[in-house]
């Protein structure tokens, strides 16, 4: 099932305390982004990828993608200063080429690198049928509900997932909802609370825990090992 992918790349990774985006730091010799952009490079249902950038880093990541045998790459927009302004300027990329409401779009952080090809598969397939789908997985903690230090409300548990990228929708439902987001004012922290708001079901697809998003050192000390555990079983 064809799809094209968003990936924003424009944070400044100021968790990970590197001095720079975090984007650009090896994962056992290979930068994180090169990582990420390879998993769709190689999948052929991936038509193509729009990656939203920051200005100044631009001409540092199209070296990048000749490094890396990166092709697929159509359109490199400039990033905002929130990941939603990041993820809108893609949407309008792409729709700005002319492209088919009913598409399958997919939005991705660029710092997850560990995205299987069967939960692509099937956000794909979903998306198809029901316009959007989210890549999350079970709760393994007991989550809470936290005000002034002191415990509001402990939701059941087995209704609780922990939501990640890939968030795959149809094209013309996505840029309603980062336009309506847009002209009311609001920050989501992800692509399915501004599909929500338009009242529009959101599937989930179960994803594997391993796809960790880079965000603090210790998440490179666990990505290195999942490398390395790869390796092995290869
Ligand atoms: N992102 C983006 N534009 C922004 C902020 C974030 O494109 N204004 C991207 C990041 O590059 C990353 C993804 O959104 O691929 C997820 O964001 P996050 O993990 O929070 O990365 P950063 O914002 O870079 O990190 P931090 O919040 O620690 O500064
Ligand atoms: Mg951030």
């Amino acid at each position: 099932m064809e799809y094209t992918v968003m990936l924003p790349a424009a944070g400044s990774g100021r968790r990970m305390g590197a001095g720079e985006n975090k984007l650009f730091l090896p994962l056992a010799g290979k930068p994180i982004l090169a990582r990420t952009l390879s998993v769709f490079q190689q999948d052929p249902d991936c038509a193509g990828i729009i990656l939203a950038v920051r200005p100044d880093e631009r001409d540092r990541i199209r070296e990048m993608l000749a490094d890396h045998g990166i092709t697929k790459v159509t359109a490199m927009p400039d990033g905002g200063g929130e990941r939603q302004d990041s993820v809108r300027a893609c949407v309008r990329a792409f729709m700005d080429s002319g492209s088919a409401d009913d598409a399958v779009v997919m939005v991705h952080d660029a710092a997850r690198p560990f995205l299987s090809r069967r939960v692509i598969r099937e956000l794909a397939e979903t998306v198809r049928e029901h316009g959007a789908a989210i890549a999350a997985v079970p709760s393994k903690d007991t989550v809470k509900q936290v005000a002034d230090g002191v415990v509001e409300d402990t939701p059941d548990r087995s209704t609780v997932w922990l939501v990640q990228t890939p968030q795959a929708f149809r094209a013309g439902l996505l840029a309603e909802a980062e336009e309506k987001a847009l002209s009311e004012g609001f920050l989501g922290t992800d692509e399915s609370m501004l599909v929500e708001r338009l009242g529009h079901p959101v599937r989930v697809v179960e994803s594997t825990y391993d796809n960790l998003k880079m965000t603090t050192k210790v998440d490179l000390a666990i990505g290195e090992a999942l490398l390395k555990r790869q390796e092995e079983m290869e």
